[in-house]
């Protein structure tokens, strides 16, 4: 049997399979090399089906027999899988397979994770357990029995709920219909930390948090997450868990974050595992948003599923935006608004504007694991919070129940989520549907008009070519906007406008004085917004604006024209920015993590990407350079306020993540970091050594690095952590990321050779590579060394692991942004890649496109 060979697949060429699953019992007798997989599925055939052949997926399975009613019978191997002829009546399809999980290192199917097995099925991955009609849209309810020696093995789980459990055996039997791909089967030596949770109509659920021994003081903020995640869903959404046990289980070889298989979540450890001592605020956050995530997909692409992989932003979209909902209920609202907003810029944007650009809702892929990106996401997730935004809250909800209500156990498409809309709406969203299909980031320019009383603001849109598209038609723009008087007074509280052509104009009577306008409040649609206000306007937004997205968003504005002009011309940072700045965060009244915020400045690679579109070509080491003096110019502008900020918010007694004392933390941070710069880092290393948690401890060794006094900290650091995976992995990653960009190279270098470099591990993988790609201008130094070495390290990984190699081929993805020299040494690596023999699918596909994009 053979991989299947590269080939598109088109959403246009969608058609269902022939026949229908009515049951599947699995038998696993687990051995580390030679794992026996036996399946008995009931099939039915679906009348008039026009696809009557009997295809059923599988790759590196080896057959050991196939039967039909009970008869061995002959099947036909074909690429990626097998066909037979089976009978046109309701029969039984038994085989059974043999596999091999310790040498399955592509962390796709059963495989094995510090001697814990573990499966990853999502997308395509059951096919590497057993030969299955492996696509969304064929559902089954699971019976699941596990054998093994029993002394690796104690427990032994798989999804729905525990029947029948030994030490030698356990029996598993999942009542929900579901597609292959929430199938999951973890056994290994593993300690519970459980709790329960009664439900709305009083059913107790018992839940577990599963982790290897060590682990177990890890495990309580997880589960208060996932209590809190429970009672959400009923109160805003009214959805009920459905089974009598919930189980997460911890993975420390996992290719992404974690994954929602029916009843049995298993989660790449960095985004569950979590103590004081061991994880940061931003760790202890990001794990409740991953908790709630998975567990939101039990109705958000488990009851309610996609047709076919196309369809993905249907789960992914929709389940992103309700975690961020979640997220800004449990913590602040402004705050995870302009969290998102930072991650979307610096993620999404670049990969809208670049040779990967895809629509939300793509209509080919050769791998559809290339397609988990941050457009069908994050950028899912606007989608659905602008279409909140057009239809308004109530209706927002009336459609969600009737979503709920109509499609429970189905697996749908977006076509199905916009009928919903449509009907219970009754708004036509037919240009809406444009998000789903046309890619690129739109442009809005804005101008203004006043004549005395009427106030106009004239809208209108465009967007440039992307691949595959080089026309587009207006789309449907929420545009939230308020007014402001000269006082800074809210005189007109925000509207939305709604841009639905290519030029529109939209008017305010009865102003006797200017109004002051405040575009795209709270970021209302996911573009670029072209506001041609100089900065005296955007310093009164900064002061004034009453939405706090776009108070802070002017600040952002200033910092980034402040930048620029630095760079394009040494002029010197902007004074009026800086005091702007300085009342912000002198204001006491104002959220310490919102404080922090503002005190950021736009990323070195979003420069670059700016300069690109004045039409400049970026050199990454003066941009370095601009932003390392705006740090400073900061640092001196505010040498009075920044001991009394950082001594004002440090946290008293005992450790907690809540968004308060967390918000504290992060402006205490904040200011370290430019007090670093004028005292030599001697606050840093005072709370280096008297820091009681991580956050303070590696903000610590954060500055101190900056300061380049961070050798000791940095020797201190990994005695104490060495036996601790996830902070071995932050002190890669400090390293990395605090190089001199000239020492990058070297920097790496060294740590590849570092006995604990494990790199077929993806989150010590992506602690130094990713940190490489990341670090903009040690990446893009001059001599195209870094290109190299990322290079050297992606060719190595893929054989390896082709999914974690191609997701980081995307560091490449904004190399056209870059002067010709830059441009020939990427192309010359990217085309070393490609040129490998047996280079995967997945990665095939990524350099590819990025090449020809
Ligand atoms: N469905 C998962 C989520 O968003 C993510 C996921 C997709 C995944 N493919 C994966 C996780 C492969 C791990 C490995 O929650
Ligand atoms: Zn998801």
């Amino acid at each position: 049997m053979k991989d299947a060979a590269p080939q598109t697949i088109y959403l246009k060429d969608y058609t269902p399979f022939g026949f229908a699953v009515e049951s599947v019992s699995l038998t696993f007798r687990l051995h580390p090399t030679a794992t026996r997989v036996i399946s008995k599925i009931r099939f039915t055939p679906i009348p008039d089906a026009s696809d009557t052949r009997f295809f059923l997926h599988g790759e590196q399975l080896k057959l050991i027999s196939a039967k039909i009613d009970g008869v061995e019978i002959n099947t036909k191997m074909v690429v990626g899988g097998l066909e037979a002829d089976v009978p046109d009546v309701p029969f039984t399809w038994e085989t059974e397979v043999e596999i091999n999980p310790q040498a399955n290192t592509a962390l796709e199917g059963l495989y094995m994770s510090n001697g814990m097995y573990c499966t990853q099925c999502e997308a395509e991955g059951f096919r590497k357990i057993t030969f299955y009609p492996d696509r969304p849209d064929v559902m089954s309810v699971f019976d699941v029995k596990i054998e093994a020696d029993g002394d690796n093995t104690p427990i032994m789980l798989s999804n729905g709920n525990g029947v029948e459990l030994s030490k030698a055996r356990a029996t598993w039997s999942d009542p929900w219909p579901k597609p292959a791909y929430l199938f999951a089967l973890v056994a290994g030596e593993l300690i519970a930390h459980r709790d329960t949770f009664t439900t709305l109509s009083d059913k107790q659920v018992q839940l577990a948090i599963w982790v290897r021994p060590g682990d177990e003081h890890k495990c309580a903020f997880g589960m208060e997450a996932l209590k809190k995640s429970m009672k959400w869903d009923e109160d805003i959404y009214g959805r009920e868990y459905d089974l009598d046990e919930f189980n997460i289980v911890a993975v420390d070889d996992f290719n992404m974050g974690a994954m929602e298989n029916k009843g049995l979540n298993v989660f790449n450890s960095s985004c569950v595992l979590a103590s004081p001592e061991t994880a940061t605020d931003g760790n202890f956050e990001r794990i409740e948003a991953i908790i709630a995530h998975e567990y939101f997909h039990n109705w958000t692409g488990n009851r309610i599923t996609c047709r076919d992989w196309f369809q993905l932003c249907l789960k992914e979209g929709l389940t992103v935006f309700r975690d961020a909902q979640f997220t800004a209920d449990m913590r602040s609202e402004p705050v995870k608004r302009i969290d998102d907003v930072i991650t979307l810029r610096a993620r999404q944007f670049p990969e809208d504007q670049g040779p990967l650009s895809h629509p939300v809702r793509p209509e080919s892929f050769q791998e559809i694991n290339n397609f988990y990106t941050a457009t069908v996401y994050e950028k899912g997730a606007e989608v659905i919070g602008m279409l909140k935004t057009l239809v308004g809250d109530e209706a927002y909800s009336q459609a969600l129940d009737l979503y709920f209500m109509r499609h429970d156990g189905q697996a749908c498409t977006i076509e199905d989520w916009i009928a919903v809309f449509e009907e219970s709406t009754g708004r036509d969203l037919n240009q809406f549907k444009l998000w789903y299909s046309q890619s690129g980031t739109p442009e809005v320019a804005v101008r203004e008009a006043y004549d005395g009383t009427t106030f106009t603001l004239h809208l209108s849109q465009s967007s440039a070519p992307t691949p595959g598209q080089s026309q587009k038609a207006a789309q449907v723009i929420p545009v939230a906007v308020g007014l402001l008087n000269d006082n800074g007074d809210e005189i007109l509280a925000t509207q939305v406008l709604e841009l639905t052509q290519e030029e529109q104009s939209f008017t305010f009577e009865g102003h006797a004085s200017r109004p002051i306008p405040s575009v795209l409040r709270g970021f209302s649609a996911p573009v670029t917004l072209r506001q041609d206000i100089d900065n005296t306007r955007r310093a009164f937004l900064l002061a004034h604006d009453t939405d706090a997205f776009n108070r802070w968003e002017a600040g952002r504005d200033l910092a980034r024209d402040s930048l620029l002009g630095a760079v394009l011309e040494g002029t010197p940072h902007n004074t009026a920015y800086l005091q702007g700045l300085k009342a912000v965060l002198s204001d006491e009244t104002l959220d310490p993590a919102y404080r922090a915020l503002m005190l950021g400045q736009p990323s070195q690679s979003e420069l670059a990407s700016e300069l690109h579109k004045m039409g400049h070509t970026p050199d990454p080491a003066a941009i370095h350079t601009a932003s390392e003096a705006l740090r400073r110019a900061k640092a001196e502008a505010f040498a009075d306020l920044l001991p009394g900020l950082y001594a004002d918010n440090q946290v008293a007694g005992t450790f907690s993540p809540d968004a308060g004392p967390a918000g504290q933390r992060s402006l205490a941070n904040a200011a370290l970091s430019l007090l670093t710069r004028l005292d030599q880092g001697k606050t840093a290393a005072q709370q280096y050594a008297s820091a009681d948690n991580m956050t303070l401890q590696l903000a610590g060794l954060s500055a101190l690095l900056d300061a380049e006094k961070g050798e000791d900290a940095l020797e201190a650091f990994y005695d104490q952590w060495q036996n601790d995976r996830l902070v071995i992995d932050k002190w890669f990653s400090m390293q990395v990321m605090h190089a001199k960009p000239t020492a990058l190279t070297k920097t790496v270098r060294k740590l590849c050779d570092h006995p604990d470099f494990e790199w077929k591990n993806p989150n010590r993988f992506r602690a130094v590579m990713g940190m490489l790609a990341a670090h903009h201008a040690g990446f893009h130094h001059e001599s195209g060394g870094a290109y190299e070495l990322l290079a050297d390290w992606l060719i190595r990984l893929d054989p390896v692991n082709p999914q974690t190699t191609a997701r980081m081929c995307a560091a490449f993805q904004t190399w056209k942004r870059y002067d010709q020299t830059r441009q020939t040494m990427i192309q010359g690596q990217l085309e070393r890649i490609a040129s490998q023999n047996g280079l995967s699918r997945d990665t095939t596909e990524m350099v590819t496109r990025i090449l020809e994009g």
